[in-house]
């Protein structure tokens, strides 16, 4: 019970690293919360930082949903799904307590605790991504999709745990998205020109 609530914390913290705001501030000098949309994740850090600091920071915060996704195991807890750390993790993405409260939009660490639980479907979801940017251009567009299609892909593999993470993980990744949607609707949302 005591080791099952430390895992808890301790994801919420591990999420709560602010890779964007660390790596911009370290090696950039800047903070990445005043340029560009003002997020912190990953897509952002490419934009305002470069494709060095972007694909650090996307790594980053991939590897915060997965190292949660091992905290039962690594603790040895055997009564704690896994998935539940990983949620933890994805609310620190998004609420840092390391950044006033103020963090990504969820699409990285969701991903990153794919990667840990189930693989197969953290290469569909890239994949689904992948084809979306390169069609359209938006990141966030591709970053909704691919939340869909990860409830979609839970709904057809069965598995209940991954159907209410999932589904959870991807109203957090809709959610956060609110002012991307309203950008993509009047025709004023960036696209990327690096794909
Ligand atoms: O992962 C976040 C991405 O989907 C959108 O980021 O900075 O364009 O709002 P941004």
């Amino acid at each position: 019970m005591v080791t099952n609530g430390i895992i808890i914390v301790l994801a919420y913290l591990l999420g709560s690293i602010p890779s964007g705001l660390i790596i911009g501030k370290v090696f950039h000098g800047v903070d990445i919360r005043e340029h560009g949309s003002g997020n912190l994740g990953g897509t952002n850090s490419f934009r305002v930082l470069g494709k060095k600091a972007g694909l650090v920071v996307t790594i980053a915060d991939i590897l915060k949903g997965t190292i949660a996704v091992l905290l039962p195991f690594i603790f040895g807890s055997e009564d704690m799904h896994k998935l539940i750390p990983g949620i933890f993790a994805v609310i620190g993405h998004m609420y840092p307590i390391f950044a006033g409260f103020k963090g990504g939009k969820a699409v990285a660490t969701s991903g990153g605790v794919l990667l840990g639980y189930a693989f197969p479907m953290f290469i569909i979801m890239l994949i689904v991504f992948f084809v979306c940017l390169y069609i359209t251009k938006y990141v966030s567009l591709s970053s909704m999709l691919a939340a869909i299609v990860a409830v979609i892909y839970s709904l057809i593999v069965w598995d209940l745990a991954l159907i209410i993470v999932v589904s959870i993980m991807s109203t957090f990744v809709i959610y956060r998205h609110r002012a991307n949607i309203k950008r993509i609707i009047n025709k004023t949302e960036p696209k990327v020109k690096w794909i």
